[in-house]
C-alpha cells in the first residue's frame, strides 16, 4: 500500500500528448490526470505532494533489450540484477524485459528458472523475459507454446555466433512457423555468422587482432544479407519480426523496403549505433575494446540514417543491449585476439538522457522520445498500457525529468557495475530527478530510496503493436 501521491506542475509527455496536468496516484497506479489549476486537481488531497514545476514528467522507461549476468566468451556481463536494475532506475527506467538464456541441450523451461533465480528478489524494478532459443527441436517448439502462454512471449534467435547461440534458417523457419501459431514474436540477431567466422579466421591469420578489426569482419553487408533473409524466412512463415541492435544502414534499408511491401516487420536501434562509431573501435592502446559489440558500431555516415528510421518509424524501438564487461579482466580477455572480446556494451543507465539530448538537438521530437523508449516497447512486447504511458489505470512507473540540468557522463558518477563509460566526458542538458516504480519512490530528487526486491516479474501479453 503506497497511498495517494499527487506530481503537481509539471508538463505530463506522453507519446500522445503533452499537457500541463496534476497527476494522482494511488495504489501503485495512476488514478487521474486533470489540468493544472482546476478545481478537481486542486481537491486532490494525498499523503505526498511531488512539485514538478518546471520539470517534464513522463512514463518510466521500458528497455526491452538487456542481458544482466549473461554467460559470454568464458565470463559474466558485470552487472546483475541488483546493480543493472538500480542503474536502470537512475536513469529513469521502470521496466526491463532481459534474456533468458536456453543452453544448448537443455530446455527452455531450465533455462528460464533460471533467469527468474537469478532476478527474484533482487530488482528495484519491474522486470519481464525474452527467451534466447539455442536449439530448435521438437521439443523446444513446445515448450514455446507453453512459454506464451505464462508471459513471455517474445524469442531471440541467432543468426551469429556459430556454436554457441546459431540457428541456422531451417531452425528459424520453424520457430517463425510456430510462431505464427501461439502469436510469439521472433527477435533476430541479424549477422551472418558463418560468414563472419572466415573472415574471423582469415584476418586473425593476416596478425590483425586489435578491436578494430571486429568492425571490419563483421561487415554492413553481412548484416544486411541477414536482414534482408530474416525478412524473407518470416515472410514465407506468416510471422511478424523484430530485427535487434541494427546498425547498419544497409539493414534499415531492408526493413523500409519491407515495411513498404507491408510486412510486419519491425526494427529496434541502440543509443551506441546513434551517438558513437567506428572511430571509438580504433581507439588506441585496446581503449576500442570498451566498444566492442554485435551487430559493431559503424562507421559516422550510418547513424544519419539510423535517425531516419526512427523520424519515419522504420526503427520502432531504441533500447539498450546493455551487456557490460569490465575493460580490466573482461574486455582484456581479446588483448591479441580482438575475437576473444566479450561483445558488449554498458548503456542502461544512458539510455533517457542521450533520447533528451537527441530531442535537444532536435532530431526527434519530445513525443517521438517517449514513444520509441516507453511506449512503443510496451506495446511491441504487450505490456501496454501497465507500461509505457501515464494514464488512469496505468502503473504509477513516473520519471519526474528536469529538462535544464546538465550532467557529464562518467564511470566516477556512474551507478552501473562497469569500470568505464562509452560515452565518458559527454555533456548532455537534461537529467532524471525523481523515479517511482508502481507508486514507489526510487530515486527522490537524485537519492537512491528504492530497495532490491521491490520489482516484480511482469508477464507480458502477445505483441500489440500488430493489434
Ligand atoms: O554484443 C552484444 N550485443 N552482446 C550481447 C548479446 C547480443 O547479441 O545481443
Ligand atoms: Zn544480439
Ligand atoms: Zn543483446
Ligand atoms: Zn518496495
Amino acid at each position: 500500500m503506497t497511498g495517494r501521491t499527487v506530481i503537481r506542475g509539471g508538463l505530463v509527455i506522453t507519446a500522445s500528448d503533452e499537457l500541463h496536468a496534476d497527476v494522482l496516484i494511488e495504489d501503485g497506479r495512476i488514478a487521474a490526470l486533470a489540468a493544472a489549476g482546476t478545481s478537481a486537481a486542486e481537491a486532490w488531497t494525498a499523503e505526498r505532494t511531488i512539485d514538478a514545476t518546471g520539470k517534464y514528467v513522463i512514463p518510466g522507461g521500458v528497455d526491452v533489450h538487456t542481458h544482466m549476468e549473461l554467460p559470454f566468451g568464458g565470463t559474466f556481463a558485470s552487472d546483475t540484477f541488483e546493480t543493472g536494475t538500480r542503474a536502470a532506475a537512475w536513469g529513469g527506467t521502470t521496466t526491463i524485459v532481459d534474456f533468458a538464456v536456453q543452453s544448448v541441450g537443455r530446455s527452455l523451461r531450465e533455462g528460464l528458472d533460471a533467469w527468474h533465480a537469478k532476478a527474484e528478489g533482487n530488482c528495484s524494478i519491474d522486470y519481464g523475459f525474452h527467451m534466447i532459443v539455442s536449439d530448435v527441436n521438437e521439443d523446444t517448439l513446445k515448450e514455446l507454446d507453453l512459454l506464451v502462454e505464462e508471459g513471455v512471449t517474445s524469442f531471440k534467435q541467432f543468426m551469429a555466433y556459430p556454436g554457441v547461440f546459431y540457428s541456422d534458417d531451417g531452425q528459424i523457419l520453424r520457430a517463425m512457423q510456430r510462431s505464427a501459431e501461439n502469436g510469439g514474436l521472433i527477435m533476430m540477431h541479424a549477422e551472418n555468422g558463418i560468414a563472419i567466422d572466415v573472415l574471423v579466421e582469415q584476418a586473425l591469420a593476416r596478425g590483425e587482432t586489435d578491436p578494430r578489426y571486429h568492425g571490419e569482419v563483421r561487415k554492413a553487408l553481412l548484416e544486411a544479407e541477414a536482414t534482408h533473409r530474416a525478412i524473407r524466412l518470416a515472410q514465407v512463415a506468416g510471422a511478424p519480426l523484430y530485427v535487434v541492435h541494427v546498425s547498419a544502414m544497409e539493414a534499415v534499408a531492408e526493413l523500409t523496403r519491407a515495411r513498404d511491401e507491408g510486412l510486419n516487420v519491425f526494427g529496434e536501434t541502440c543509443p551506441q549505433y546513434l551517438f558513437l562509431s567506428t572511430d571509438n573501435l580504433a581507439e588506441p592502446d585496446f581503449e576500442g575494446a570498451k566498444y566492442v559489440c554485435s551487430t559493431p558500431l559503424r562507421p559516422r555516415e550510418h547513424q544519419a540514417q539510423l535517425w531516419k528510421g526512427l523520424r519515419t518509424n522504420d526503427l520502432q524501438v531504441v533500447s539498450t543491449d546493455h551487456c557490460p564487461f569490465c575493460f580490466v579482466g573482461q574486455k582484456e580477455l581479446g588483448r591479441g585476439d580482438f575475437s576473444k572480446i566479450p561483445n558488449g556494451m554498458p548503456g542502461i543507465e544512458n539510455r533517457m538522457d542521450l533520447l533528451h539530448q537527441a530531442v535537444v538537438e532536435g532530431r526527434i521530437t519530445r513525443r517521438r522520445w517517449i514513444e520509441i523508449a516507453c511506449a512503443s516497447p510496451a506495446r511491441m512486447f504487450g505490456m501496454y498500457p501497465k507500461k509505457g504511458t501515464i494514464a488512469p489505470g496505468a502503473d504509477a512507473d513516473v520519471v519526474i525529468y528536469d529538462p535544464q540540468a546538465t550532467q557529464i557522463m562518467s564511470a566516477e558518477t556512474h551507478h552501473m557495475n562497469v569500470d568505464y563509460s562509452a560515452y565518458e566526458g559527454r555533456r548532455t542538458t537534461g537529467r532524471v530527478e525523481t523515479v517511482l516504480s508502481r507508486g514507489e519512490l526510487v530515486i527522490t530528487e537524485r537519492e537512491y530510496t528504492g530497495h532490491a526486491g521491490h520489482g516484480v516479474y511482469t508477464p507480458r501479453s502477445t505483441c500489440q503493436y500488430l493489434n
